[in-house]
C-alpha cells in the first residue's frame, strides 16, 4: 500500500514537529479527489437513498473511499432523541452536516441524504462544510409519485393523521432555488440518474 503523503509546511518542516494540524492531504485515500460533499435533499421517496447507495458504491468500485450518512439510519442513533418539527430537523441537520465535515476531513468522498426540507437549514449545511465543495442534489421527484411509492406506508400514516409533521403532507418541504444538480427519479431509471450524477462529478474534475 502507498504510505499516506504528509503535508508538510515547508521542505524541512514536520507536522509532528509543530502544533499545526494535519492537513487533508495527509489522510488522502487510494485514488485523489479534492474534498467534497454530496448533499441530496427530497421528499420521502424521491430516491435519495437509493441514488446515494448507487453513487456510493460506484465510487467504492472506483477505489473511493466513501461515506453515506442516510436520514433513516443516523435517525437510529446520533439523532434518535430528536423528531421533525422544525426544530429537530434543524438540530438533525446541524450534526449530520458536522460530522460530513469531519468525514471529508478524513479523505472520504460523503455523501448525505436527508429529506433537510428548508432552505435555511440546507444553507446552514452549506455553512458548516465551509470550504469543502458542497454540491446539492435535489430528488425532485413530485409528491404524487413519491406518495404512491409509498415503501414503507408513511404517506397514508400521514394522510390518516397517524403520523403528524411528515413532508409532503403537514409539514413544508420548500424547494431549493439553485441546486448544483436536479434529479426527478420519476423521468429517468435509476442507472441514469446515476450516471447523471458521476457525468457531473467527472465534468467538475472531483473525480476520473
Ligand atoms: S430531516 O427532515 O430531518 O432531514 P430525515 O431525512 O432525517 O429528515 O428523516 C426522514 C425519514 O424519517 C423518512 O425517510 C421517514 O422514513 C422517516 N419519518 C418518520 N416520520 C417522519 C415525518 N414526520 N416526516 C418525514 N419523515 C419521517
Amino acid at each position: 500500500m502507498t504510505p499516506p503523503k504528509i503535508k508538510t509546511t515547508s521542505k524541512n518542516s514536520s507536522p509532528l514537529k509543530n502544533n499545526s494540524s494535519v492537513g487533508i492531504e495527509s489522510h488522502r485515500p487510494q485514488k485523489n479527489h479534492p474534498p467534497f460533499i454530496l448533499w441530496f435533499t427530497g421528499l420521502s421517496g424521491s430516491g435519495k437513498t437509493t441514488l446515494s447507495r448507487a453513487v456510493a458504491q460506484t465510487l467504492i468500485d472506483c477505489g473511493y473511499r466513501t461515506y453515506l450518512l442516510d436520514g433513516d439510519r443516523v435517525r437510529q442513533g446520533l439523532s434518535k432523541d430528536l423528531g421533525f418539527s422544525n426544530a429537530d430537523r434543524s438540530e438533525n441537520i446541524r450534526r449530520v452536516a458536522e460530522v460530513a465535515k469531519l468525514m471529508t476531513d478524513a479523505g472520504m468522498i460523503t455523501l448525505v441524504a436527508l429529506i433537510s426540507p428548508l432552505r435555511a437549514d440546507r444553507a446552514m449545511a452549506r455553512a458548516i462544510a465551509g470550504e469543502i465543495k458542497f454540491i446539492e442534489v435535489f430528488m425532485s421527484t413530485p409528491l404524487d409519485v413519491c406518495e404512491q411509492r409509498d415503501v414503507r406506508g408513511l404517506y397514508k400514516k400521514a394522510r390518516r393523521g397517524e403520523i403528524t409533521n411528515f413532508t409532503g403532507i403537514d409539514s413544508n418541504y420548500e424547494t431549493p432555488i439553485a441546486p448544483e444538480l436536479n434529479i426527478d427519479t420519476s423521468k429517468l431509471s435509476a442507472a441514469a440518474c446515476c450516471t447523471q450524477l458521476l457525468r457531473y462529478l467527472n465534468d467538475e474534475n472531483l473525480i476520473q
